[in-house]
This record gives C-alpha cells, sequence and structure tokens, in this order.
C-alpha cells in the first residue's frame, strides 16, 4: 500500500520556539523519555499530520486523542423537508480514492501514534460506521489494546431527513492501551464523582455541538463541520489523564481537544493541515483562562491516600484501651485494647473473638471479610454512631492537608 500523496501547506507561525517552521523534524528522537520541555507544547503545527508525528520523539505522549476524516462518502447533496440545503462534511479533506487509500492513511497515522505514545500511554479514536470499524481493525493489527468502545449517544442528533434509514444517533469512541500490558492511566473515581457515586458506563448521553459552543468565523459563518462538543472531550480527559499530561491531537480541526486540555491543566499539542482552522483555533484556546490550580483539578483516587492504620488512631488518643466499638445497626459491639485489636463475640454462640477491626467484624458477621473502617462505629454526643474511618480522615487531613 503506498501513502496518500499531499502537499503540506505553509507551517504555522506559533509561540513557542519548537513550533516555529519545520520545529517538528528539529525534535531529537531518543530511546530514554524525552524531556517534556523538548516538545512544542501547547502549540499548534501546521501540516500533514503523519509528517509532522514523524519529527516528534519516540514515547513523548501520555495520550492521542484522533478524530480523522470518516470517508463519509456523501452522494450529493442533502435537503431537509424545507427544501433547506443540510451543511454536511464534503471537504476536501474527507475525500479518499477508495477504502485502501483510506486504510494506508489510517495505518500511517496510527503506526506513528503508537510510537510517539508512553508505554502506558493510550489512543481515542472517535468515528461513525462509515470508517470505525476499519479504524479498529487496524489498530488492533498494530497491537494496541481495545479498553472499551464508548457509545457517544447523542441526544440531539440529526434527523434521518430522507426516511430511508434509522436516525443515526451515535458515534463510537475507541479507546486502547498502547499494548495488552500497559498500564493506563484510569480516573475511576474521577469518573464515579461526576456520574452521582455511580460507575461510568460505556454509553455516554451527551448533546452535539451546537448554539454559544459552535465556533464561527470573522463573518459568522460556522467554522467547522465536524466541531465536536467540550462535554465530550472534557469526559475523555478527565477519565484518562492526568493533570500536565501531553495530549496530541494530530486532527486539531476547531481546536476543541486543545480548549479542554487548557482548561483541564494538561498540555496538548495539534496537528492540523488547514491554515484557516489552526488560525482559529489559536484564538479560540487564547480566549480559554488558565486552568486552576492542580488542587482544583485532581480527584483523590483511594488507591493513592496515605495508609493509615488503626494504631494512629489510639495513639492520637482519638479513641483509647477499653472503648467500646458498635456495627451501625447496634447488632454487634467490641472492646479496643491498647494494641489496636479488638475483643468481641460472636452473638449465636457467644464464642470469643480478638484481632484486627476486619478480622473481628469479619468473624461477628460470619463473612470472609470486612473493611472494619467502616463497619465498626464509636458513639459520639448525643448517643449517635460515628464510622471510625472518620477519624482515619481526620489523620490523612492532618498528614495532607484537607480534602477540599
Ligand atoms: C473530523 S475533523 C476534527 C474536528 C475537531 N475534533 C474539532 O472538534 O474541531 C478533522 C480535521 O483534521 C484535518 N485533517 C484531515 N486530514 C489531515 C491530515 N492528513 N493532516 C492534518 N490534518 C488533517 C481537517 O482539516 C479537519 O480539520
Amino acid at each position: 500500500m503506498t501513502a496518500r500523496k499531499t502537499q503540506p501547506p505553509k507551517a504555522v507561525k506559533a509561540k513557542t520556539p519548537l513550533a516555529k517552521k519545520g520545529a517538528a523534524k528539529k525534535v531529537v528522537k531518543s530511546k530514554s523519555e524525552p524531556s517534556i520541555t523538548a516538545l512544542p507544547l501547547n502549540t499548534i503545527l501546521l501540516g500533514e499530520c503523519i509528517e509532522l508525528m514523524r519529527g516528534l520523539p519516540d514515547g513523548c505522549l501520555d495520550a492521542v486523542f484522533a478524530d480523522p476524516p470518516y470517508f463519509l462518502q456523501l452522494g450529493g447533496e442533502l435537503h431537509r423537508p424545507d427544501h433547506s440545503l443540510v451543511d454536511a462534511c464534503d471537504d476536501e479533506w474527507d475525500k479518499f480514492s477508495d477504502f485502501a487509500e483510506y486504510d494506508t492513511f489510517t495505518y500511517d497515522w496510527l503506526k506513528e501514534a503508537k510510537r510517539l505514545l508512553k508505554p502506558d500511554g493510550a489512543l481515542w479514536v472517535i468515528g461513525s460506521y462509515h470508517n470505525i470499524f476499519r479504524v479498529g481493525a487496524i489498530l488492533q493489527n498494530l497491537g494496541f489494546w481495545i479498553l472499551n468502545d464508548i457509545i457517544w449517544c447523542k441526544t440531539n442528533p440529526m434527523p434521518n431527513f430522507r426516511g430511508k434509514r434509522f436516525t443515526n444517533a451515535h458515534e463510537t469512541l475507541i479507546w486502547a492501551a498502547k499494548s495488552q500490558t500497559a498500564k493506563p492511566c484510569f480516573n475511576y473515581e474521577a469518573m464515579k464523582n461526576m456520574n452521582d457515586e455511580k460507575q461510568m458506563r460505556s454509553d455516554w448521553n451527551l448533546p452535539i455541538c451546537s448554539g454559544h459552543e459552535r465556533r464561527r468565523d470573522d463573518a459568522g459563518e460556522k467554522l467547522h463541520p465536524t466541531q465536536k462538543p467540550e462535554s465530550l472531550l472534557y469526559r475523555v480527559i478527565t477519565s484518562s489523564t492526568k493533570v500536565g499530561d501531553v495530549i496530541l491531537d494530530p486532527f486539531f480541526g476547531s481546536g476543541t481537544t486543545g480548549a479542554v486540555a487548557k482548561k483541564l491543566g494538561r498540555n496538548f499539542i495539534g496537528l492540523e493541515r488547514d491554515p484557516r482552522y489552526a488560525k482559529y483555533a489559536k484564538k479560540r484556546i487564547a480566549e480559554i483562562p488558565a486552568a486552576p490550580q492542580p488542587e482544583f483539578l485532581l480527584t483523590n483516587a483511594k488507591r493513592d491516600e496515605p495508609r493509615v492504620p488503626f494504631g494512629a488512631v489510639l495513639e492520637r488518643g482519638l479513641l483509647n484501651a477499653g472503648d467500646t466499638l458498635f456495627d451501625e445497626r447496634h447488632r454487634h459491639r467490641a472492646r479496643v485494647k491498647s494494641d489496636a485489636t479488638l475483643i468481641s463475640s460472636i452473638a449465636t454462640t457467644g464464642e470469643e473473638v480478638r484481632g484486627s477491626i476486619h478480622k473481628v467484624g469479619a468473624s461477628v458477621q460470619g463473612l470472609p471479610a470486612c473493611n472494619g473502617w467502616t463497619f465498626w462505629c464509636f458513639e459520639a454526643e448525643g448517643g449517635k454512631l460515628i464510622p471510625i474511618d472518620l477519624l482515619r480522615q481526620k489523620i490523612r487531613a492532618e498528614t495532607v492537608g484537607p480534602v477540599l
């Protein structure tokens, strides 16, 4: 297969030194992880994405978000029932002579994306039924490991004006790790928090971009036919990257990835072949205020919290030897010993049990395991039962500062 021949337009003028003409090619390839300062961060590089990617060093990216040409193969104009013309994407950049050419193009940019990702980096690609199955097969052939396919259910899809098919109301995002053994970032707690304490599912109900969010050029015309909603990128970036990470978008368009990356304190590198889109994307991102301090952007993942042993609760005098603990329904009680173990008895048999808060909690319930921190409560003023986990949180707050 041969790569599609397209002439790169002139290089973009950008503020960072490495984003100057030909700069992407100047970045030295290195086997160790490249220095982040050597990258054209928060810059849009103008040109053909595959060539520009070839100028970046191995393993320099934490994530790639790609919204590539879908190869829509539109057959003629589409009109609404009132005969007005539907502004569908019929741009040159979405045209390929056939599937073979599209597949070659897809293979080439995905191969570069894989080279650029760090070992634990991950890739997102969005597409529709026109292209996503081809993209999925090619990325699997390249050794990417699919983590999820996300269905973006459009809450306000465009109707099927011809009435010949179902309304096409969704797009698919593939989220894939660089390899099967990679450990990609997934901010589980952040997603759960954002979903009212329920696990975030793989079907995302979000509206398409409209109203104020839709970018317009200086003449007030719609800037880009396929501008993605910021809400979609917000979820992608929040779920799978960390503050300060570097995210590449090889098909930058109106700059949605850059806008949301800036808002969330991540770095972006945008690649775009159309100078007009690059110009407006740059303007759009400049209008976004700087991200707040990291404490407002970080989620305290439970596994990252400092370990607090039950003994620390006694050492700090928050509980004392001889105190009584209860379960929240007052069915079980245990006495605290000075060595941070508990003594209790099994209600049905009267058998004595001793051990850690977890072991005794499990034994009195006849369960194989128990989280003693959330099972056992102390009696506060007025007889109110409060889980001892609150005491652990108090100690953590003293150690690492309050959780905002
Ligand atoms: C589907 S749009 C991306 C829209 C973008 N996600 C947004 O929210 O505005 C694809 C973009 O990639 C650009 N593009 C297409 N082929 C390209 C290539 N080979 N190199 C660089 N940019 C390309 C197009 O000009 C277009 O702006």
